[in-house]
């Protein structure tokens, strides 16, 4: 149990596609089986039609330790969900073979939240999905950022395991949104996969408890007993 009294895991999707197509699709469809399938409080964010300022390196979260000196949707709406939450789940079309500029746009803006407080993502979870027009365009590469990012940020990046979803979920979309991924089975079976991996790595975080460098147990420290 949490701070907050709640036993369930928090899991946040986040899409970074403009549009409302495969990506979205992809990260509800995933939200929807954590919630039905292990029990899970879901809550999402999409880059559609959202005002994100690009980071400036202006470093005022670093001097400042205050957040971000944008004032837009992501200061407003999505750092407090990723606080939140347990798990992410970060969806990205893939764009000249890597990450949308709105994922990558969303990653360099958690510059200021771990600049405020460098533990804030500390033991949280996380995968990849990405789908590309193209059945190879670069899905691998775009979750590759993905896994990096959590690795930079102290977080616990997961992959499908071998055998179909070696590093998280993959789709061909053929260009065709939602229609395109639904039909793309292989890629809904990576992404069954690795939502199953991060699921059960969020439990054993969760469970572990791990003593801080005071000694008292706090699941969010890295110091072993
Ligand atoms: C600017 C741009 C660049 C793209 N580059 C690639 C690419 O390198 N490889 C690929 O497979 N698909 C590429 N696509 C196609 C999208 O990745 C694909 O249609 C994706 O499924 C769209 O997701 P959405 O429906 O969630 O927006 C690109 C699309 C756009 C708009």
């Amino acid at each position: 149990m949490d701070e907050s009294g709640s036993n369930s895991l928090k899991i946040l999707g986040i899409s970074g596609s403009p549009r409302k197509g495969a990506t979205d699709f992809l990260v509800r469809e995933a939200l929807k089986l954590a919630g039905e399938k292990y029990g899970a409080e879901t809550d999402y964010f999409s880059a559609k039609g959202k005002k994100m300022e690009f980071c400036i390196h202006c470093d005022y979260c670093i001097r400042e330790k205050k957040g971000c000196i944008h004032k837009d949707d992501i200061a407003a709406e999505l750092y407090e969900k990723m606080i939140w939450a347990d798990a992410w789940i970060i969806g990205t079309p893939v764009y000249q073979g890597n990450v949308s500029a709105q994922t990558k746009t969303i990653l360099d803006r958690c510059r200021a939240v771990v600049a405020r407080d460098p533990k804030a993502f500390l033991n949280k979870v996380g995968m990849g999905l990405a789908d590309g027009g193209d059945r190879v365009g670069g899905q691998e590469p775009a979750i590759q950022t993905l896994l990096n990012f959590y690795i930079i940020n102290e977080m616990i990046p997961v992959g499908g395991g071998s055998f179909g979803a070696n590093f998280g979920a993959t789709f061909w979309s053929k260009d065709l949104k939602a229609e395109g991924v639904s039909e793309d089975s292989e890629g809904m079976r990576t992404l069954r996969k690795t939502l199953r991996k991060l699921i059960e790595t969020t439990w054993l975080v969760k469970r572990a408890g791990l003593p801080d460098e005071t000694g008292s147990r706090d699941s969010k420290s890295t110091v072993p007993p």
